[in-house]
């Protein structure tokens, strides 16, 4: 059962131009999934304005960028940013003189930490303060935001805050096992979501992931009156993820990543948007592809779906340019490994009735089982050895396709959006694709 709203029709609508205003709330990393709608709004000539996460000094204490930092910052995005520390997440805020959440989860040991209780008083003094900075920040970035919208502009805010893992040594070393593991290294997600540990995490990430969302809508509020009065138009969109539909067996099939520990974030998330749509703000969540960026790298095989867009290029008529990224990725592998043989492998894969079974849509996000590590991060590491270069893959190749894709897609979209909750999957996204090359 799958109930996934498809974009499935590529949308040519037009709303923003030359000097509507188009805010990053997030920072812009080089291989991120934002780059796609920053190029787009460059292209369309809008002006364009960041918001920064800050940096933390030694003492934890956060601050907003140094001069050299916001040099760089400005012009890796092409635009101003707006210099007010907006890091989410409260794993390093704590009332004074009582110890940071981090610290608490530092006193847990790697053989006790299942046992090990929180204080949930505490906890939720220290969150109560996370959210209270959180959104005293939204409302002077947003001042200060106001004063650079000018009259007769349209505005697109692009969300794309996501994360929460607490950085704790010991959870760090819990982490790499769960998303890394497989035999004796293995470990199970539910046992990290039945401890202190993983509540405490699935509560940081929801104020990263889709609470910050919910920040930006509300902080936004007196913004979006002044540019609605005028007649112009304001849209939020936010990248979520939710499995993707990819070609198995010939048939697009959505399936996922598992375990997506993030998963019940991203559900807040759709929540959110749906919650805004209802009250008449066009507030769209994207579902994207998995793809390789900073954010992902630590979850292994979540790139193994990637590759079967390359027959997504063949059935929606990439023509030519779709061969030249076949050629290009074959490039990329060592002589004596054949990709159609990948892309078989992949699909045999993606058959296994220990693969089908995490196909649950209404289950989703599943936890991890040592049956599903066992298949899919031997099967990454498979993948990966018949590469030339470990550190230039067909799935580094196959990212950066799919997020020039989502910079038309959601932009376009996002002009007059038909939902709340959208998927891009490989049929659209190679779509998008063929007629960017085709
Ligand atoms: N990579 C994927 O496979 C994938 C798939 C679907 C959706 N997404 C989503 O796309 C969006 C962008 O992620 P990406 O994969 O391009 O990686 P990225 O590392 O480029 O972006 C992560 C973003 O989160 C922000 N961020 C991280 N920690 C934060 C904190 N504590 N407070 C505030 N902001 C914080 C960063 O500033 C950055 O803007 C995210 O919402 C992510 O969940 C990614």
């Amino acid at each position: 059962m799958s109930a996934v709203t498809g974009l499935r029709t590529l949308s040519s609508q037009t709303l923003f131009k030359k000097g509507d205003v188009f805010v990053l709330f997030g920072e812009l990393f080089g291989r991120g999934y934002a780059n796609g709608l920053v190029n787009e709004a460059r292209a369309a000539g809008m002006t364009i304005i960041g918001m920064t996460v800050g940096r933390r000094e030694a003492d934890g204490s956060l601050r907003p960028l140094n001069a050299e930092e916001l040099a760089t910052a400005e012009a890796n995005l092409g635009g101003r940013i707006v210099n007010v520390p907006m890091m989410a997440g409260f794993d390093l805020d704590a009332p004074a003189g009582t110890p940071t959440v981090t610290a608490l989860v530092n006193e847990m040991g790697l053989k006790t930490w299942q046992e090990d209780k929180l204080d949930w008083a505490h906890v939720n003094a220290c969150r109560e303060l996370g959210v209270a900075r959180f959104k005293a920040a939204v409302a002077e970035a947003m001042t200060q935001l106001d004063a650079l919208i000018p009259a007769g502009a349209n505005v697109f805010f692009a969300h794309t805050m996501a994360g929460g893992l607490v950085k704790a040594k010991v959870f760090l070393a819990i982490a790499n096992r769960i998303y890394k593991g497989r035999g004796d290294r293995f470990m199970s997600s539910r046992a990290l979501l039945d401890s202190d540990l993983g509540k405490l995490n699935l509560m940081n990430f929801d104020e990263v992931t889709p609470n910050t969302f919910g920040h930006l809508i509300d902080g936004s509020a007196a913004i979006r009156a002044r540019i609605e009065a005028a007649g112009q138009q304001v849209r939020y969109t936010a990248y979520g993820y939710h499995g993707t539909e990819i070609l198995i067996g010939g048939e697009y099939t959505w399936q996922t990543y598992t375990n997506y520990t993030q998963g019940y974030a991203k559900k807040r998330l759709e929540d959110i948007a749906r919650a805004a749509w209802e009250k008449g703000v066009k507030a769209t969540v994207f579902n994207c592809p998995e793809i390789r960026t900073n954010s992902s790298d630590i979850f292994v095989g979540v790139e193994l779906s990637l590759v079967p867009l390359l027959n997504a290029f063949k059935r929606e008529g990439c023509g030519a340019w779709g061969e030249a990224q076949w050629a290009a990725c074959q490039g990329l592998l060592q002589d004596g490994s054949p990709l159609a043989a990948i892309l078989e492998q992949l699909d045999t894969y993606n058959q296994d009735p220990v693969m089908i079974g995490f196909r649950d849509f209404a289950a989703w996000p599943m936890d991890n089982t040592p049956a599903l590590a066992d298949r899919m991060i031997g099967t990454a590491e498979s993948i990966t050895a018949q590469h030339k270069d470990g550190k230039a893959l067909i799935t580094d190749h196959l990212s950066a396709l799919v997020i020039e894709a989502t910079g038309p897609l959601m932009f376009n979209e996002a002009a007059q959006p038909t939902g709340p909750v959208l998927w891009l999957s490989h049929d659209v996204i190679a779509k998008q694709l063929a007629k960017l090359h085709g």
